[in-house]
């Protein structure tokens, strides 16, 4: 006996400003994006992910978000955001997989439920990192960690440790940012580690990893006052001091460099390694054509979007719908 399909889909996301140093409970902004993940599951008697048995030793947030199913199921998942690539893949497949296996259960989560299992999944599969990828693909629109007065809408606060992320709401007004993908796949657990390797061992790498956290605190305030000289500015600031700490690579310089004849600032987003660098701009277009002159696939993202969500019962089976170059996860 199969059950009926339930189906989820959370946003991806690139980060603005903070990466790394928001491990260390620095500040960070992150915003929500036009590219979503989609999951669907339903009671089976087996146990298949896209139409092939799952192995759960390789799909870790499969493993942790299923720990209290005691029956098989099959998974559809159908992304739009590349993975690896610092759009927050994973968060955002943890987000929608977390949902729909709630509503197949009968229940209901709130954000806040959400974000926990999300982060959970993160931590199980990456074994370090903050909760910003989570809240940023639950919530969606714009996410703030640690910005002190923010004044906006206080969402969550979680603890880790001796880490604490408060974690509030941000208008994100009418900008035009540029992502541009290396196709380089960097997962982020490798990177996470390497930047806390460095720090441990210099005094020097905390500093850069503090001036980060100043940087975005500045950058919070540009972005509220709608002035994208001053953020574009910080931007590329962030870049030079998230290379210092050895994320950045060679093709995400590249990449840097071409958009920022034509961008107010560019910098690499999520983890680094390869995956994304985003630029701000007024022209998207000269933006697009630099990325993809030196190799990048350019997209023009749309800030502003939901985040979790149910979406309506697929009419057709998703099983039959898995196209055959799907991207597997
Ligand atoms: C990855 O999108 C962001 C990092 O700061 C890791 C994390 O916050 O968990 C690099």
């Amino acid at each position: 006996m199969t059950g009926e399909w339930f189906t989820a889909s959370a946003p991806g996301k690139f980060v603005i400003l903070g990466e790394h140093a928001v491990v260390y409970g620095k500040p960070a902004v992150v915003v929500a994006v036009d590219r979503r993940i989609t999951c669907s599951v339903r009671r089976s008697r087996k146990n298949t992910l896209n139409g092939e048995h799952i192995d759960f030793n390789k799909q870790p947030h499969f493993r942790y978000l299923t720990r209290d199913t005691h029956y098989g199921m099959d998974y559809v998942t159908n992304s739009q955001i590349p993975p690896g690539s610092g759009m927050g893949s994973s968060a955002a497949l943890s987000a929608a997989l977390a949902l729909a296996l709630s509503n197949e259960r009968g229940g209901y989560m709130t954000e806040r439920e959400l974000v926990d299992e999300a982060y959970g999944a993160e931590l199980y599969a990456q074994g370090s990192g903050s909760p910003m990828d989570a809240s940023a693909c639950v919530h969606g629109k714009g996410v703030a960690i640690n910005i002190p007065d923010a004044g906006s809408k206080e969402l969550w606060t979680i603890s880790r440790g001796d880490r604490t992320w408060r974690v509030t709401d941000v208008d994100v007004p009418d900008m035009t940012f540029v992502i541009g993908n290396t196709g380089i796949k960097a997962p982020t657990g490798p990177q996470v580690d390497k930047v806390r390797r460095y720090t441990e061992k210099s005094h020097f790498a905390m500093d850069v990893v503090d001036e980060i956290g100043s940087v975005t605190l500045e950058g919070y305030d540009a972005l509220h006052r709608n002035d994208v000289e001053t953020l574009g500015r910080l931007m590329t600031h962030d870049h030079k001091l998230l290379s210092i700490l050895g994320v950045s690579c060679n093709e995400l310089n590249k990449l840097v460099r071409a958009a920022l004849p034509y961008s107010y600032g560019a910098k690499l987003t999520g983890s680094g390694g390869g995956g994304c660098m985003v630029a701000l701009t007024d022209e998207p277009e000269k933006v697009c054509e630099a990325i993809s002159a030196r190799g990048g696939t350019p997209y023009v993202v749309q800030t502003g979007v939901e985040g979790a969500r149910m979406e309506l019962q697929p009419s057709n089976d998703p099983l039959l719908e898995i196209p055959m170059d799907y991207p597997r996860m």
